[in-house]
């Protein structure tokens, strides 16, 4: 039984961070609970102390768990698994535009280390299997002027939904379990792989900026050279998706030019604004 409680998790996902990242696994604290609102809440509400650390907090049940916008992410006992982590920058960073589409990065990575193929990635924040989404990603800036920047970086990923799960607002949904053909690893196993490749990512993001991912994250562009639709509060843009800039910004071929479109509270969707 090596599922039997949220302790037992925390100390197999401790151990399957250091099979992957060895001592640098000393840099994250883990506090696994059984129980949660949402883990972005709960950072955001009782963020840990600056100590040098990277907090991850993961719930085996959230009973608000949130997308943008105020939307609901919907999870199930067993069949998902809920986490997100605090980072911080270094002190004087720019705000880290690009955060949302390196996480993306990171989750596809991880993804495809533990066997899954057509993993795909919804600017900015999506990452889908064959069009159908595996993932979201929260990412919220912890306010603070003149304090080191931080960031919660919260992720949401299907594992083995029950066969009844319905998700309203959403065409395609799909889990891990259906993209390995096979059971999904434990929770543990895939937090692990996801963390190792954040922290490998976000080294790079940091060093170098995104456009050091920008051609990995282009890769994987689930819309690339498609029509698009962007719908954000003032108007709504269609289309050709040509990829991403330096920044992460959605470089978009409309009839009046190329336009660069900011991650920030706008929707893309396929073709003609149908859902994606
Ligand atoms: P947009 O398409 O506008 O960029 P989004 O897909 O990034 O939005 P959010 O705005 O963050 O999504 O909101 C979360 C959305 O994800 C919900 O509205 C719902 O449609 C969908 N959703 C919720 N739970 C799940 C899940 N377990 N699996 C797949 N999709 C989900
Ligand atoms: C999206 O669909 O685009 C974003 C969904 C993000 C869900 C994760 S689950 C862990 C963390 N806690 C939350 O309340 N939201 C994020």
């Amino acid at each position: 039984m090596p599922d039997a409680s949220p302790a037992s998790r925390e100390i197999e996902a401790r151990r399957a961070l250091e099979h992957r990242l060895g001592r640098l696994a000393d840099s994250f604290v883990i506090d696994w609970r059984a129980h949660c609102t949402s883990t972005n809440s709960a950072l955001i509400e009782a963020t840990p102390a600056d100590d040098g650390f990277i907090h991850v907090l993961i719930a085996d049940r959230q009973s608000a768990g949130r997308g943008r916008r105020g939307r609901q992410w919907l999870s199930w006992d067993d069949g998902s698994l809920t986490f997100s982590a605090l980072w911080r920058f270094a002190p004087g960073a720019p705000v880290p535009a690009g955060l949302s589409l390196v996480a993306g990065l990171a989750l596809a990575r991880a993804l495809e280390e533990l066997g899954a193929q057509g993993v795909q990635l919804k600017w900015p924040n999506d990452v889908l299997i064959h069009g159908d989404k595996l993932a979201g990603i929260l990412v919220e800036l912890l306010p603070g002027r003149g304090r080191t920047p931080a960031a919660v970086i919260g992720i949401g990923i299907n594992l083995q939904l029950p066969a009844d799960a319905q998700v309203p607002e959403q065409r395609g949904v799909t889990d891990l379990a259906h993209a390995l053909d096979s059971a999904p690893p434990t929770r543990a196993t895939v937090l692990a792989a996801v963390l190792a490749e954040l922290r490998s990512l976000l080294d790079t993001y940091a060093a170098a900026g995104f456009v050091a991912l920008r051609d990995a994250w282009q890769q994987r562009n689930a819309f690339a050279d498609l029509p698009v639709c962007i719908s954000g509060e003032a108007e709504t843009l269609q289309g050709i998706c040509r990829g991403v800039d330096e920044d992460g910004a959605l470089l978009l071929e409309t009839a009046v030019g190329m336009r660069r479109v900011l991650v920030g509270d706008v929707s893309l969707r396929a073709g003609g604004g149908g859902q994606a």
